[in-house]
């Protein structure tokens, strides 16, 4: 007997809704927010009502684009953290209303462990015990997974995400929010040795991201004109702005060179504190084209047998919450009406 799960992931700024039959997806609709832009960061307010407005037409196109309809469904699945709460209980009281509705279990869905088992979504899948180095917009973990339902957090920042590194900075050089794409854009065009940002010593397999911030925001304050981190600023508003014009590109490339040097640094710490072999990226930053790129050449040199996740399973997606469902549905992890959602959830 064939199972079909349908998903829905709303725990920040995208809503999607996906269907998965037999641990193969067949749909995956993302409705991106465009509303935060002009504000320069995710308003929860303003996600809670976008999702609100765009959960039906979203799960409707999840399951019309592949002729399916509600009755096919063998259970409902929803990210229940962590997130932004007023976000997170959109998808959740819809999918427990679906699963109300038409008497099927209910799968409750934790979101980092999702971008984890991203990597089992498509072929060649990596064998069990894997490491995964989690980079999103608020997470940035190494996870020691040894089966679908087995994981452990071996390492995580002790300050901000990497895809707030990116973002953050993104923000100094004056441009747009969500910035990690933009510097991924302008970095492809510029020389990632030109300009030297500090890597921070951080104990064990942690990271630390927010020394870096700073070192930008000064060297940003002196506009090329010190090499010394000062913390007041030497150059006038002008000559900061003509300074990042003129080497936009190249501040983007050597910003990016940093944050992912220091990423892969403690991957191959852990690579070798572990001796696991297999190992994966997830989360939005894995979008990142200077860390897959990296993370391969680094792969091929450890000989590691890498994985990525396609670039629509790496950002926000519904299509990671249905695989990790459809291994739950397995164990018969399923949970009852009253589960809640809740902005931080444990492993
Ligand atoms: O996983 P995700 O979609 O949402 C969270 O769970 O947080 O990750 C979003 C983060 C944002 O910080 C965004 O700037 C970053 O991923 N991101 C990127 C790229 N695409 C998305 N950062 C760098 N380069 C990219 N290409
Ligand atoms: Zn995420």
């Amino acid at each position: 007997m064939s199972i079909s799960i349908l998903a829905i992931e709303s725990s920040c700024d995208e809503t999607s809704a996906a269907v998965c039959t037999d641990g193969k997806i067949l749909s995956n609709i993302i409705a991106n927010q465009k509303v935060h832009e002009q504000y320069g960061g995710v308003v929860p307010e303003l996600a809670s009502r976008a999702h609100i407005q765009n959960i039906v037409p979203v799960v409707d196109a999840a399951l019309s684009s592949i002729n399916c309809d509600l009755s096919s469904i063998d259970a409902f699945a929803f990210t229940q953290s962590p997130g932004l709460i007023g976000s997170l209980l959109v998808g959740s009281q819809f999918a427990k209303s679906l699963a109300l509705a038409m008497k099927k279990p209910l799968i409750a869905v934790h979101h980092l462990q999702a971008h984890v088992l991203a990597n089992l979504i498509d072929e060649p899948r990596p064998a069990f015990p894997f490491l995964c180095l989690t980079v999103s917009g608020g997470h940035t973990q190494i996870v020691l997974c040894e089966s679908p339902s087995k994981m452990k957090v071996i390492g995580e920042t002790i300050d901000d995400a990497a895809g707030e590194a990116f973002d953050k900075s993104a923000k100094l050089l004056g441009l747009p929010y969500p910035g990690g794409p933009l510097i991924d854009k302008y970095a492809r065009e510029g020389n990632p040795k030109r300009f030297h940002f500090p890597e921070p010593q951080i104990p064990e397999l942690n990271f630390s991201f927010s020394g870096l911030k700073t070192s930008i925001l000064y060297f940003l304050q002196n506009a090329g004109k010190s090499h010394v981190y000062k913390e007041e600023s030497i150059a006038t508003e002008v000559e900061q702005k003509k300074f990042i014009e003129e080497n936009l590109d190249d501040l983007c490339a050597s910003i990016q060179a940093r944050i992912v040097t220091i990423l892969l640094n403690k991957l191959k710490k852990a690579a070798v504190e572990t001796r696991v072999k297999n190992i994966c990226i997830g989360g939005g930053v894995s979008a990142n084209s200077g860390l897959r790129s990296a993370f391969e050449q680094t792969g091929r040199e450890n000989h590691w047998n890498t994985f990525i996740p396609a670039f629509e399973y790496c950002t926000d997606n519904a299509a990671m919450i249905a695989i990790t469902a459809y291994y739950k549905y397995l164990q018969k992890d399923f949970s009852d009406l009253t589960v809640t959602a809740s902005a931080r959830g444990t492993w």
